[in-house]
């Protein structure tokens, strides 16, 4: 049984994992404490973190029926991620797995997000990922467990960054990203023509910046905007969001001639895009992999769920560090 910690950024997550129909997975949501700030204060989050991790621990063992001599691996996310907050997932891991002699498995966030769709499916490598999320656009051509590639990735904003942004000049409410899928529900998608960003190269990578641009200033020089003329600009964007991300997750995908397609992080919950990619991917003959939508955002089971694919936990607790930057490409 593998007990798993994600505290990456803004949500504590304990997880106990035996396999991918028994386990538990606790989450503790910051939104309600970050909504003030408009953004996470990593601070505040890390404190948040250190007042939560104890008890969120009892409850993941609880709902398995577990106790400490049950586990027998300890995974934790080491990067990438807020380094405050990543001290006290490490720190708490690191000093569980020594009082209670086993093993530590380090995990990298990313890993954890693209093998999340993983646990409702079973793998096929080579398969082509896109993790998009608060921090992440990425697409990687994932051959083998540790094994990947980075096909292309964001030049500016992450797309999850580029929805919370437009959430924030639309005053439209904290976290910006469900904000907008649910107030484009009343919008009309096709009222504003917004930039897609390097339309014209057959590239991999992205640019979200102009598209925001756009938004800032549509925003910036209207008198007024009525509330649905904000829904029209959330739907606008949106749409022109899960375009872009489509275009390049086919792109990689007919560059590569692979046939199957794992999507994943917090952007993934998008109702809009899951419809499109659902719809684009049968139309193309792909593959699509998607989490469960509770699995898109930040949780500690897609850790347990990598470290259970990785097979690398260790006793040489003072090699696992928490690296704000790490990479695995
Ligand atoms: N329904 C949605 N539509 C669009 N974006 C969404 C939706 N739900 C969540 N998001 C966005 O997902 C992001 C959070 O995802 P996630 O928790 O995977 O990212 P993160 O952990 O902050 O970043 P990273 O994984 O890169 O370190 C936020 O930017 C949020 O606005
Ligand atoms: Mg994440």
């Amino acid at each position: 049984m593998i007990l798993a910690f994600d505290t990456s950024c803004d949500d504590t997550s304990v997880s106990c994992f035996l396999d991918k129909t028994t386990y538990s997975n606790v989450i503790s949501s910051q939104n309600e404490i970050h909504k003030k700030y408009g953004g996470i204060m990593p601070e505040v989050a890390a404190r948040k973190h250190i007042e939560n991790i104890a008890y969120l621990t009892k409850e993941a063992m609880l709902r398995m029926n577990a106790s400490l001599k049950d586990i027998d691996d300890i995974a934790v996310t080491v990067g990438p991620g807020l380094l405050p907050s990543l001290l006290v997932g490490v720190s708490f891991a690191k000093g569980l797995a020594y009082a209670n002699k086993v093993p530590i498995s380090p995990v990298n966030h990313i890993e954890g997000h693209i093998f999340a769709p993983f646990i409702e499916y079973d793998i096929c490598f080579p398969f082509v990922a896109l993790v998009i999320s608060g921090g992440h656009t990425h697409i990687f051509l994932v051959k083998s467990v540790g094994g990947y590639v980075l096909l292309g990735k964001t030049l500016d904003d992450a797309v999850g960054e580029a929805f919370d942004k437009v959430a924030r000049l639309l005053d439209a409410g904290y976290p910006g990203g469900p904000v907008i899928d649910r107030l484009s529900k009343t919008g009309n998608p096709d009222r504003y023509n917004i930039p897609k960003g390097m339309e014209s190269k057959n590239t991999l990578n992205f640019s979200f910046s102009g598209t925001k641009t756009f938004v800032k200033n549509l925003v910036n020089n209207a008198s007024y905007l009525s509330i649905s003329d904000k829904a029209d600009i959330a739907a606008s964007f949106q749409k022109a969001a899960v375009d872009i991300l489509w275009k390049r997750a086919y792109e990689a995908c007919l560059q590569t001639g692979i046939k199957r397609l794992a999507v994943s992080g917090g952007v993934s919950a998008n109702s809009r895009l899951r419809e499109e990619f659902a719809k684009n991917a049968e139309e193309c003959g792909i593959e699509l992999f998607m989490p469960k939508k509770e699995l898109t955002t930040d949780n500690a089971l897609m850790i347990a769920f990598a470290a259970s694919l990785k097979h690398s936990p260790t006793f040489n607790y003072s090699s696992i560090e928490a690296n704000p930057r790490l990479r695995i490409y």
